[in-house]
């Protein structure tokens, strides 16, 4: 299936980081030549509209309870996200989407799980399972799994609820950084969670191939979300948030090649790379690579 890239300029994420300058670094970075080395067509959408964070108030949509910043600003963008998304599927393409900071993922999930019952993995050294009143930062970069899940705050958030998301097919792999909060939440959930020990107990491939069984259990094709944090900072340097003891290029390779080996990626993203602290763009770059590994990319 041809690839339609969509791009999400975001960073409403968090105080201001440059996560907004991924989509352009990502392209800079080679996508359309690896992509072509993977051998699929490629069109490219631009990007979505999205406001710079400068000219707008952060608290300008609180909810109720808790602090979210920029919530009505991710809700205009992520809403535009998903209809593009859906429009990709629709006509038979796979979207990759380039974010910006991880909130974007509300757009292309609800997009991806509009009239389909999906799965989800989620490449992550965070839960991102925070709600506007559980957040420690009120950042929604924190927040877009427990949003999609329609998690505690979020119950009754329509534009941020995936349709055909179930907790029993979602699959975080990579965890290492958690909010006390979102530890609970996640334990108290039916998402599957695999943490860095589990990686290091039993290895990457018998962790990435569980992670995908409990993901492919949906019978209409899985999500791929990849947290640039998923890898070990050394590797991925320019990220938001960047957390040590993350997988190795190695093992990032191996996971997307097992995602692409199980022929049920129906969408995928690649977020949080942030051009102003990476190095000669090779975080950008190495998102390039790991997006076509997952669709499909072969030494071979
Ligand atoms: N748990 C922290 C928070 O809620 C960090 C979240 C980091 N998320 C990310 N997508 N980089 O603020
Ligand atoms: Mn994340
Ligand atoms: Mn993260
Ligand atoms: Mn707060």
């Amino acid at each position: 299936r041809p690839v339609r890239i969509i791009g999400a300029p975001t960073d409403y994420g968090a105080n201001r980081r440059g996560v907004d300058m991924g989509p352009s670094a990502i392209r800079y970075g080679g996508l359309a030549d690896e992509l072509a080395a993977a051998g699929v067509s490629v069109s490219d959408d631009g990007d979505v509209a999205a406001p710079r964070a400068e000219v707008r108030d952060p608290e300008a949509e609180a909810p109720s309870e808790g602090d979210a910043k920029f919530l009505r600003e991710t809700r205009e963008v992520v809403t535009a996200l998903s209809d593009r998304v859906t429009d990709a599927l629709d006509a038979g393409e796979t979207p990759l989407v380039l974010g910006g900071d991880h909130s974007v993922a509300i757009g292309s999930v609800t997009g991806s799980a509009r009239d389909a019952d999906i799965g989800l993995v989620w490449f992550d050294a965070h839960g991102d399972f925070n709600t506007p009143s559980t957040s420690p930062s009120g950042n929604v970069h924190g927040m877009p799994l427990a949003a999609l899940l329609g998690v505690g705050d979020f119950a009754d958030t329509p534009w941020a609820n995936a349709d055909g998301l179930r907790e029993e097919h979602v699959a975080i792999v990579g965890l290492r950084d958690l909010d006390p909060t979102e530890r609970e939440a996640i334990n108290d959930s039916d998402v599957t969670a695999y943490t860095m020990s589990d990686i290091d107990e039993r290895g990457i491939d018998a962790v990435v191939d569980d992670a995908l069984d409990v993901a492919c259990s949906a019978p209409d094709g899985i999500h791929v979300s990849l947290d640039l944090d998923w890898l070990d900072p050394r590797e991925a340097p320019g990220v938001g948030t960047p957390v040590r003891g993350g997988v190795t290029y190695r093992e990032a390779h191996f996971a997307l090649e097992r995602v692409a080996a199980t022929d049920a990626l129906r969408s995928m993203e690649v977020v949080e790379v942030n051009p102003i602290l990476d190095e000669h763009n090779e975080t950008a770059a190495l998102a390039t690579e790991l997006a076509a590994s997952g669709l499909g990319k072969r030494i071979l």
